[in-house]
């Protein structure tokens, strides 16, 4: 790995076409939209979706990229809603993707196409939604269920996903209380409590982070999440200067040689 690969967005780019587009990602805790109508817009590995919550009561992930002129259709984080209206010229979708209609002047040229939002495959694995670009790749899994959800920290953190992923696997043997899923989660168990760190790749410099608690008291959690951000933000700017990773473990070897092995792929 080199300096550039985590301060430049040509890596990030090559890392949105050669991982995130072949892997299963995570994209929120299904307990995040609870009521029919919920929704939240998220970009994970630079691809940009909508979850939604149907009046069905199903889960939905949708291309957030308007079938009119290819704008993302919703700008806001989350919220409740019937229907999506496209802010740029008012295309309305419903919540499984569907299309409704268009305002006159903007209407489509050939009424017959298909002009729904692009719907993705999704599966649920304790309590997480998973999306894929690829519906062929290997399915995630977790293992034994969780206790009941109890609530999700969201941490922005200036700093490249990588460094991220590395945070949370520098000094962890493989071990039963604790589960790592290529490319962006980690599982790991305390007693009566699991935790689920999810990793959302924003930008090639910004990244979220969702703790979500299952079992405990989220809040508590807070502390920890402060100072998980402060340490990698430290790191990416050891990164940048030119400090790179010691492999110390299995799981940190695999991640480096996956990441390696994907540039290689589209060189
Ligand atoms: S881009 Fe969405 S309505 Fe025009």
């Amino acid at each position: 790995m080199k300096s550039e690969d985590y301060a430049q967005g040509d890596a990030f780019q090559a890392e949105k076409r050669a991982i995130f587009a072949s892997q299963w990602l995570p994209v929120c805790a299904e307990a995040q939209i609870p009521k029919a109508g919920d929704f939240l817009s998220v970009t994970v590995g630079g691809w940009s979706v909508i979850v939604t919550r149907d009046p069905a009561g199903n889960v939905n992930v949708l291309r957030n990229m308007c079938r009119h002129q290819n704008m993302p259709v919703v700008g806001v984080p989350g919220g409740n809603c019937e229907n999506f209206r496209c802010r740029f010229h008012g295309w309305t979708f419903d919540l499984q993707g569907k299309f409704l209609g268009a305002p006159p002047p903007v209407a489509p040229r050939d009424p017959s196409a298909n002009h729904d939002l692009i719907v993705l495959p999704i599966l649920i694995e304790a309590g997480i939604v998973f999306f894929s670009l690829d519906s062929f790749a290997p399915k995630p899994s977790l293992g034994a269920a969780l206790p009941a959800y109890s609530g999700t920290i969201v941490t922005e953190i200036a700093a490249n996903w990588k460094v991220v992923v590395e945070h949370l696997l520098e000094g962890r043997p493989s071990s039963d209380d604790f589960a790592w899923q290529p490319p962006l989660l980690a599982l790991r168990r305390t007693g009566s409590v699991a935790i689920v760190e999810q990793i959302v790749p924003h930008t090639f410099l910004r990244t979220r982070l969702f703790t979500h608690v299952f079992g405990g008291e989220a809040d508590g959690h807070k502390p920890i999440a402060e100072v998980f951000k402060t340490d990698c933000e430290v790191l990416q700017g050891g990164r940048a200067a030119g400090t790179m990773p010691v492999d110390d473990n299995a799981l940190l070897s695999a991640f480096h040689q996956e990441v390696e092995k994907a540039y290689a792929g589209i060189s």
